[in-house]
């Protein structure tokens, strides 16, 4: 089964870019067949795995338009055989506009991964790292998966613009992809040297519990030097904080596995341990409840 997860935030600068391409980047230096598909008209993730991106080359935007097929807009990375991109390119920009008068324009990258591609390619993983904004582009990455991965970055307003996105997941949930949740939260550019980073660290798990994860990614300039060579911190600098950091997190999170909501939790994720603590203190219809009573 492919693991197929939505990197978003509507902030911009947060870590959405640095997060899909690094720990697409060490999963597939533990082995994983991985895909990073970037739906950012910028084409950030592209220049970080050394993608050609220049205007009218086959990339996601021809893909969600449906000019061509997901394989033909796919890149190898020159790093690593495990892992490819399908680049975004300035014709994306447009996309926004030209997506509103198609039809299923909210499920034109559904379609295209899901009838067949992901099937036959057999990748364990697959990231989409969206643009900063909640337009058609990032409901089309909601509709395509199943996880939504949220990077906080620890500074002030960390916070700020969240409850929207969790506004919107509820509703895509609500009327357009019953399985969207929120599988991982992590925080990115954490300084261990200022309070402001425990605080919000702390404030994030607060709102967030446990499906925040263990591992957080420290604010390192490798990290943000990686991107001006065309490669991820995972290649450009593999024994560096940030890159060691990337590494934990993708163990953590494949591991771990999807963290799956429960009723008293919305669309954020809990471990199955916390969703049967739940259970028990809510009471499951017909089995919770009798449950706990027989056990005080
Ligand atoms: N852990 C980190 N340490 C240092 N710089 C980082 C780190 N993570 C991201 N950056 C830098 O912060 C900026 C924004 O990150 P990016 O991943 O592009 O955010 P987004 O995709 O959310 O806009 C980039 O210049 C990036 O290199
Ligand atoms: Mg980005």
């Amino acid at each position: 089964m492919t693991r197929v997860i939505t990197v978003a935030n509507q902030k911009g600068g947060v870590g959405k870019t640095t997060t899909s391409v690094n720990m697409a980047a060490a999963l597939a230096r533990q082995d994983k067949k991985v895909l990073v598909v970037d739906l950012d008209p910028q084409g950030n993730a592209s220049t970080a795995l050394g993608a050609e991106h220049t205007s009218g080359t086959t990339s996601s935007y021809e893909v969600l338009i449906g000019e061509a097929a997901p394989v033909d807009a796919m890149q190898p990375n020159p790093e690593n055989g495990n892992l490819f991109c399908i680049p975004a390119t300035i014709d994306l920009a447009g996309a926004e506009i030209e997506l509103v008068s198609m039809v299923r324009r909210e499920y034109r990258l559904h379609d295209a991964l899901r009838e067949g591609f992901l099937a036959e390619h057999g990748f364990d993983y697959v990231f989409i790292d969206c643009p900063p904004s909640l337009g058609l582009l990032t409901i089309n990455a909601m509709t395509a998966v199943d996880e939504v991965l949220i990077p906080i970055q620890c500074e002030y307003y960390a916070l700020e613009g969240v409850g929207q996105l969790l506004g919107n997941i509820g509703m895509i949930r609500q009327h357009l992809n019953h399985n969207l949740h929120i599988s991982a939260v992590l925080l990115t550019m954490y300084d261990a040297r200022t309070r402001l980073a425990s605080e919000v660290a702390g404030e994030v798990r607060g709102q967030f519990g446990e499906v925040v994860m263990k591992n957080v990614i420290p604010r390192s300039v490798k990290v943000s030097e990686a991107p001006g060579y065309g490669q991820t911190v995972i290649d450009y600098d593999p024994a560096s904080r940030g890159a060691m950091a990337y590494f934990d997190a993708a163990r953590e999170l494949d591991g771990r596995g999807d963290y799956q909501p429960h009723a008293s939790t919305g669309p954020i994720g809990v471990s199955p341990e916390v969703a049967a603590q739940l259970d028990g203190a809510y009471g499951e219809p017909g089995t919770g409840a009798d449950a706990t009573e027989g056990e005080e």
